[in-house]
């Protein structure tokens, strides 16, 4: 048996350990391939401060914080009534922003499971 053929094993597992480590190692490097809202505002200078009252954060913010700079649900339907069904102008008034964007984990989409708008929510 020569050393190379003994050695190969090894570099598969490795390789193997390095193709299914990536993603973990991603997702715990804070910012680095995440696509989170709090992560879109801290790249358009929003920092935590900016919706969180006190840092480290208590608790969520109220839920009316975003509309001192997005305005409120009417005001930010203008900015995507070009959408067949205008998320921020429906019959679902009652869902509040973070209903549908969440910052620190993926955003979903609450006219599913009744329609299937094929929307993504930023
Ligand atoms: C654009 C507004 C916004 C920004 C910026 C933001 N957050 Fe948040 N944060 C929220 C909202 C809204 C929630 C409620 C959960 C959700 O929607 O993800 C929350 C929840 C949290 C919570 C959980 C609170 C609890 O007890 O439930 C923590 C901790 C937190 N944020 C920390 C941070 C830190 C640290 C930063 C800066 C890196 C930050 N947030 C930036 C809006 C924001
Ligand atoms: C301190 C100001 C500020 C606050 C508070 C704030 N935002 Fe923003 N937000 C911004 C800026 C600046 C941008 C980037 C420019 C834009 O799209 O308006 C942005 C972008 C966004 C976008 C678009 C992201 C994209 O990919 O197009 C969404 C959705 C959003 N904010 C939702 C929220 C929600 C929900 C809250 C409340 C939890 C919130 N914002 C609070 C300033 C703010
Ligand atoms: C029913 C789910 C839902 C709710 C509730 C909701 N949004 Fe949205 N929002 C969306 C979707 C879907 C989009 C993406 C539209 C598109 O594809 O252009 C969006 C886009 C946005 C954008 C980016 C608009 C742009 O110019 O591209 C902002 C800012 C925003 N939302 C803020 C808010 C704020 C502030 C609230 C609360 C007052 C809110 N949204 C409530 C689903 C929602
Ligand atoms: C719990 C289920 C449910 C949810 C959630 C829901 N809808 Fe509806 N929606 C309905 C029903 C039922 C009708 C009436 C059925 C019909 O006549 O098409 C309707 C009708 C509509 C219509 C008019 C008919 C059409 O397709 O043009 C629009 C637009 C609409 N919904 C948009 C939305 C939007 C945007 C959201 C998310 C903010 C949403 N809906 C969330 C159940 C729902």
């Amino acid at each position: 048996m020569t050393g190379g053929r003994s050695r190969s094993p090894y570099l598969s597992i490795l390789l193997i350990l390095l193709v299914l480590l990536a993603p973990l190692a991603l997702s715990v490097l804070p910012g680095v391939g995440a696509d989170l809202l709090a992560d879109k505002h801290a790249k358009a200078g929003v920092d935590c401060a900016g919706c969180h009252k006190k840092v480290p954060p208590e608790g969520p913010p109220s839920p009316t914080v975003c509309y001192g700079c997005h305005g409120d649900i009417s005001k930010v339907a203008e900015r995507t009534q070009k959408l067949p069904h205008n998320p921020h102008d429906s019959h679902r008034p009652d869902f509040d922003c973070d209903a549908c964007h969440h910052l620190h984990k993926p955003s979903e989409d609450r006219c599913t499971p009744c329609h299937q708008f094929g929307v993504r929510v930023p």
